[in-house]
């Protein structure tokens, strides 16, 4: 049975998100834009009111919510600043090899911490030498007793510089290679965990970006999430968990670029008329408010994939390149239609703009989510 409609308490919870995007995020964006300062004040706020950890069971005190709820609420905090977002839900990706593969014991010890109290987790898998290719991680857990010993560098760590809990992908058989990976808690303050360098990024300030070092880190063995061996699948099922979140911040940018871009066209008189009145600027909404209508649709279909425990490999990577892609399209063309104005710093669109850019680079760059669409359409596995 299809229905567009959200339910009551999917509208109420829309409602909460915008507001708090409208009243709490919207008004700071630019600060944390121009000055790289962590959130930390804002994303407090949106702890005491559920808006973090959504996603977490209500059995370790999170929101129990669904993936389609997770994405309603990040289009609404992305509308306000996707940066903002990004530091919010880089807990929820983290989070997810634990729910994943971790046993009700494992949740309840490693996720009740972050539900207690404002805290960050961050998802630790890209190394220098493994972008894209995340099979060939480098880093290495070695079994000596009772425990892990963990020595590697994980690189462009969302949340990596401020979290006080990391899941680890590491390799526990080298001769084996993706297949040899297995996935890992670490915690923040145990010896030898350190970070390194903080990027300075060009869009999506406000989310803290670093490497995370690991140097003879000692784990107990019982930190370990599923088998030995099992890491890569891990990782796989937690991006493509996560794909339909990243598709919902971009419509979010997408929207908020889309509303500013119509706004501005209806107000700036050329010509003795107001641009939006041109059926080439016409011409040119239409087209942009095709593609975020579209995008959204596959944001919700994918997500309801998600939560109908269903394989969502590629729904999730449809949604995922096409929704950033949207979003880069409708800032880079909110630009154009601002003209000169569109360009500077003193308007909105430009941050929009270098946002969106990374919202076609993480969690999987876009090439990468047509190479898995190609993939799945070709070679379907069941
Ligand atoms: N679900 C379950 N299992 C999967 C899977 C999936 N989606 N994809 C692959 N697998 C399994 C395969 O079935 C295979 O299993 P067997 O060993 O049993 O045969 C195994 O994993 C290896 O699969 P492939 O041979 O397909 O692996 P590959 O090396 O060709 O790589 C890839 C596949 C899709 C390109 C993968 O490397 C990939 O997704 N790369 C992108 C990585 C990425 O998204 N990084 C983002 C980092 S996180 C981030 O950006 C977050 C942030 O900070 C904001």
């Amino acid at each position: 049975m299809l229905s567009f409609s959200l339910t009551d308490e999917q509208k109420m919870l829309q409602e909460t998100a915008h507001k708090f995007a409208e009243q709490e995020i919207r008004p700071k964006a630019a600060y944390h834009d121009k000055t790289g300062e962590f959130p930390r004040e804002i994303l407090q706020k949106a702890f005491d009111i559920g808006l973090m950890n959504e996603t977490i069971p209500e059995f370790c005190g999170g929101g129990g919510l669904s993936v389609l709820d997770s994405c309603i609420i990040g289009e609404e905090m992305s509308w306000g600043c996707v940066g903002i977002n990004t530091s919010r839900s880089a807990n929820s990706l983290a989070v997810t090899p634990i729910l994943v593969a971790a046993t009700d014991e494992q949740k309840k010890k490693f996720l009740s911490p972050l539900c207690e109290k404002l805290s960050f987790a961050a998802f630790g898998l890209t190394e220098p030498g493994a972008g894209s290719d995340a099979g060939s991680v480098a880093t290495t857990a070695k079994l000596v007793g009772d425990e892990y010993v963990l020595n590697g560098t994980k690189c462009f760590i969302t949340n990596g510089g401020v979290a006080d809990l990391y899941t680890i992908f590491a390799s526990t058989d080298r001769t084996k290679g993706a297949r040899g990976l297995s996935a890992f808690v670490v915690l923040r303050n145990l010896p030898g965990v350190s970070i390194g360098k903080e990027e300075d990024k060009m869009g999506q300030r406000a989310s803290n970006t670093a490497e995370v070092v690991l140097e003879d880190v000692h784990i107990p063995k019982d930190y370990r999430l599923g088998k030995e061996g099992d890491g890569f699948k891990i990782a796989m099922i937690t991006l493509d968990k996560a794909r339909p979140g990243v598709a919902a911040a971009s419509v979010g940018v997408a929207r908020a670029a889309l509303e500013y871009a119509c706004e501005y066209a209806k107000q700036r008189v050329q010509f003795g008329q107001p641009i939006a009145m041109n059926q080439a600027i016409q011409f040119m909404i239409a087209d942009l408010a095709m593609k975020v209508e579209l995008a959204r649709l596959m944001v919700y279909k994918s997500a309801w994939v998600t939560d109908q425990g269903q394989r969502n490999t590629l729904p999730a990577a449809i949604a995922k390149a096409f929704a950033s892609d949207t979003a880069m399209e409708v800032a880079t063309e909110a630009v154009q239609i601002y003209g000169g104005y569109g360009y500077m710093r003193e308007y909105p669109v430009e941050k929009l703009m270098r946002d969106a850019k990374l919202l076609q680079i993480y969690e999987g760059t876009n090439q990468i989510q047509r190479m898995v669409i190609a993939r799945e359409v070709l070679m379907p596995r069941g």
